[in-house]
């Protein structure tokens, strides 16, 4: 048809992709490398912040390291970021380093869709960005959607202390391998903060991918307490340690003691270290990745499972 050839052309692809991954994804690798060294941080790179645009691993990379993100099973480069150090964290044992991020491409678009679809959806983006509301700028969000090139795992995070309850989903999380950290970023504005840094204690059910609808509709809840477990769409289960409720469909379910918190631009970033580890059920998780990446992999033939 005509218009799937021309659809590209006048519309941008979609900035996310909503996809169905089996749980940890291995299909993207991404490998740090600075001053003639290498190291895989699949599992040890996490966004810590999304104004500005801040990346937090376990490994001291140097000053101007390059994240790179390739495809596991054809070594093909999809994209890459070129990272600023900005600070470190020391936390017990262990330090994190965080990065401002510089400068990114991607490599899932020939030329010269590559530079048009992103002129497009800079376009896009400046006109539906309402001035008062938290937006970073285009350059960022492109940024972003590079690191989104190592699909990122849904979660739901439950909170339970008294007077205070809430449940919402998360994907800015991730382990830091090297270190034994797990890390949450969470807008500052989100109602639960507060209490998160008190209690210290938090359950995360990792979502199959079947549950999108009620996991978005658990976006209200970045804003708005639950007012009661029963409420939900779906039974919970007491998580094993803590006892807080968490969503009984989750395919795993884990409890996290928070360890340190602290603002990085709009966020607060949590460390925690995982106190209970229950896995519950096989199946796939939701899971997000760029737009450009869902549209790379359909050319190969191997488009994610769409959630
Ligand atoms: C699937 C999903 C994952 C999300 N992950 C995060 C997250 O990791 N950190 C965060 O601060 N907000 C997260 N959010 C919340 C949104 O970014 C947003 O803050 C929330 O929906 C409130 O919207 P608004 O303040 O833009 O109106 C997530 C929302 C959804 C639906």
């Amino acid at each position: 048809m005509w218009k799937d050839w021309i659809r590209p052309y006048v519309r941008p692809l979609p900035q996310w992709s909503v996809v169905a991954v089996a749980p940890p994804q291995q299909v993207v690798t991404a490998t740090l490398h600075w001053d003639g060294h290498s190291a895989d941080v699949t599992a040890d790179h996490t966004v810590a912040s999304l104004v500005p645009l801040v990346i937090a691993t376990s490994l001291d990379a140097g000053q101007h390291p390059v994240l790179e993100y390739r495809d596991s099973a054809s070594g093909k480069l999809l994209g890459f970021l070129r990272l600023v150090q900005a600070t470190s964290i020391v936390i017990e044992k262990s330090t994190l380093t965080l990065y401002h991020v510089a400068a990114g491409e991607h490599r899932c678009l020939g030329w010269p869709l590559r530079p048009w679809n992103g002129w497009l959806q800079n376009r896009l983006m400046r006109k539906s960005r309402a001035p008062q509301h938290f937006a970073p700028e285009p350059t960022a969000v492109q940024q972003l959607m590079i690191a989104y090139l190592c699909p990122r795992p849904v979660v739901l995070v439950s909170v339970d202390a008294p007077g205070h309850q809430n449940i919402f989903p998360m994907d800015l999380i991730g382990p830091l391998q090297r270190s034994g950290l797990f890390s949450l970023a969470l807008r500052n504005t989100n109602i639960s903060v507060p209490v998160m840094r008190e209690v210290r204690q938090v359950a995360l059910s990792n979502m199959p991918a079947p549950m999108k609808a009620a996991i978005y509709k658990l976006a209200e809840h970045h804003k708005h307490p639950l007012q009661d477990w029963s409420a939900l769409p779906f039974p919970v289960r007491p998580s094993r340690e803590f006892g807080i409720p968490a969503a009984a469909a989750a395919l795993r379910i884990q409890e996290l003691t928070i360890v340190h918190s602290q603002e990085v631009g709009s966020h607060m970033l949590f460390l925690g270290r995982i106190v209970s580890d229950e896995q519950l059920e096989e199946g796939t998780q939701l899971h997000h990745t760029a737009g450009f990446h869902q549209a790379y992999r359909r050319r190969q033939r191997a488009p994610f499972g769409e959630a």
